[in-house]
């Protein structure tokens, strides 16, 4: 493992095995997390980004498991003398305590719908604070005064007051603000956001992508950015991942990803980015087909029946295998093979 990584996840493999079949929702995945870094994770719907995520954090709906595969994580949790080791996640049971220590405590999750964070019934601050007094010795007036101070770094006007209402009585865009300052409040080393923007309007989507952006300058945490609008990952993103049903098909830096794109399906996606210019057009692009059944995995490149570049013969015929083009630019593509 890179010394600069957080996370190392090796060849992952998790399936579903349901009465009409099993679904591959992770086919091999390959993927590093730099500390203090930004990675985006981008695809269409289905792809196994959230399984991917959820992987991390064994936090998988049944009947989802791991087949194969390892999840390494640098942290100081469960260590004997307090120094930083390696850690496989994938081989930890789901309920174990060290599993339980890190989720919140070292890596944190953002959910499109705030409501999945939190509850109904308790106060938005006791359940800051409950976060807080879990996994860190606090007492529970430091336990408050760090969820006031928290509220108020992610934008909550009058945080000593909203702290004692409920989730029902913020704004959608609030709550947003609040889930993600539960997700910080016990300092992790990892925010996984999956697809935290999608249902808020654009303004809102901006100060959300802001305060990300400050939280890790400040905070240094790693985010693991999950979206199916490559538009957005732009704006945040350091590296980005393109997954296609279950596989990274290419990864680079954000430069590579929108400029220097080498797999079809990429462009595919950069092409279908609204542009200024594209609203005098009546529609907008948008890529050929749809993604197959994930019971109908297609042979050779899954991407093949959907390719522009499709070369009858091989694509549906041998499966790629990612190629280097330098500086940790990869695609998996057999138009480079
Ligand atoms: N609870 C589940 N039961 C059965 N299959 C699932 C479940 N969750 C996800 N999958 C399958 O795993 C694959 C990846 O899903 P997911 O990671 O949720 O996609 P994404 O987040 O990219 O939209 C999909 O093919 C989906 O059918
Ligand atoms: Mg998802």
């Amino acid at each position: 493992m890179n010394e600069n990584d957080l996370i190392e996840i090796k060849n992952l493999r998790v399936s579903f095995p349901l009465d009409e079949g099993t679904v591959q929702a992770l086919d091999g995945i390959d993927l590093s997390i730099p500390k203090g870094k930004v990675i985006g994770i981008v695809g269409e719907s289905g792809c196994g980004k959230s399984i991917t995520a959820r992987s991390i954090l064994q936090i998988i709906p049944p009947p989802g498991k791991i087949d194969q595969g390892e999840i390494l994580l640098r942290t100081k949790l469960g260590s004997m003398n307090d120094d930083e080791h390696i850690i496989d996640l994938a081989k930890l049971k789901p309920d174990s305590d060290l599993l339980r220590q890190i989720r919140w405590g070292e890596i944190s999750m953002v959910f499109q719908e705030p409501m999945t964070s939190f509850s109904a019934y308790h106060s938005l601050g006791d359940q800051i604070m409950e976060a807080l007094l879990m996994h860190k010795d606090v007492s529970k007036e430091e336990a408050r005064q760090a969820a006031i101070e928290m509220l108020d770094r992610v934008g909550i006007p009058n945080a000593a007051v909203r702290l004692n209402q409920f989730p029902h009585e913020f704004s959608g865009g609030m709550r947003q603000r609040a889930m993600i300052g539960m997700a910080l409040i016990c300092n992790p080393s990892m925010l996984i956001a999956d697809e935290p923007t999608t249902s808020l309007d654009v303004t809102i989507q901006a100060q959300m992508l802001d305060l990300m952006k400050d939280l890790r300058r400040d905070f240094g945490s790693s985010i693991m950015f999950i979206t199916h609008n490559l538009g957005v990952i732009a704006q945040i993103a350091d590296e980005v991942s393109i997954m296609y049903l279950g596989k990274i098909v290419e990864q680079g830096t954000t430069m590579d990803i929108f400029h220097d794109q080498k797999h079809p399906y990429t462009s595919s996606l950069v092409e279908a980015i609204p542009k200024i210019s594209d609203a005098r057009k009546k529609r907008l692009t948008t890529i050929r087909g749809s993604v197959p059944s994930p019971f109908e995995r297609p042979s050779g490149c899954p991407f093949h029946n959907r390719c522009p570049k499709m070369m009858p013969g091989v694509c549906d015929v041998k499966v790629p295998t990612p190629i280097d083009f330098g500086n940790g630019h990869k695609a998996a593509c057999l138009l480079y093979e």
